[in-house]
């Protein structure tokens, strides 16, 4: 196993996390065991985070004691890979659909460094009692206004320097422009406020999804 980025490991052409909780799996992925130590694989048909990883993403700035705000948990795959990296942190996992979010509570419920949050990314106000500044913002909601969204999370949690993992999808800004122009004007508008550190566009993993990091000014 290869140590690729902090609390990421690759073998072959598989990525894995360290399993936080060993003899659990959250979405039906291979475990492997070496040395005493079980690692989860992480699957890039389900989490654009492994996807750009095997697009050659060369920056994944999370450490083992970063606190990540979550926006669009779902189910908690990518979720539980954070869990797994940021083993001595924290992840605020943000999920609006009730009926979505049950299915994290039983996905997470080992987990002592998942916080589910049932609530809107919109409304950002509505959570903040609930999560501390963070390091590092995790966005992939697939809805409309998704920069906006971005801008209003950072405002109110992200510390100075702190880092996003952006995924952008096309088809949910405008279902009427070229991915490649949602992209760029998406691209210009962060520029205000962040510098763009990598892009990979995540097919054929995901189509028409952009995947940014970017660095808080
Ligand atoms: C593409 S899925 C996320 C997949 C997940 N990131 C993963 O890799 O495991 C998008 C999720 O965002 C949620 N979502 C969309 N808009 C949201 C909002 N405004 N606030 C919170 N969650 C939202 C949806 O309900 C859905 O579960």
């Amino acid at each position: 196993m290869d140590d690729i980025f902090p609390g990421i490991f690759q073998e072959k052409d598989t990525f894995y996390t360290e399993n936080l909780v060993p003899g659990e799996t959250v979405y039906g992925e291979r475990t492997v065991q070496e040395v005493g130590t079980e690692y989860r694989s992480w699957n890039p048909d389900r989490s654009k985070a492994a996807a750009a990883m095997k697009k050659d993403l060369h920056v994944f700035p999370v450490d083992r004691d970063s606190e990540v705000l979550y926006l669009g948990a779902s189910t908690g795959t990518t979720v539980s890979h954070f869990s797994d990296i940021v083993s001595s942190g924290m992840v605020y996992a943000v999920e609006y659909s009730p009926k979505i979010a049950r299915k994290i509570l039983s996905a997470v419920e080992e987990r002592e460094n998942v916080a589910p949050i049932l609530a809107d990314a919109r409304k950002p106000e509505e959570y903040a009692p609930l999560c501390s500044k963070v390091d590092v913002i995790y966005q992939d909601v697939a809805q409309q206004g998704q920069v906006r969204i971005l801008e209003r999370n950072a405002e109110m949690f992200l510390k100075e320097d702190g880092h996003v993992f952006l995924a952008i999808k096309a088809q949910s800004v405008s279902s009427e422009k070229e991915p490649v122009e949602v992209f760029e004007e998406s691209k210009e508008r962060l520029k205000d406020k962040f510098e763009i550190l990598a892009g990979k566009k995540l097919e054929p993993f995901h189509e028409d999804h952009l995947f940014l990091v970017l660095q808080k000014n």
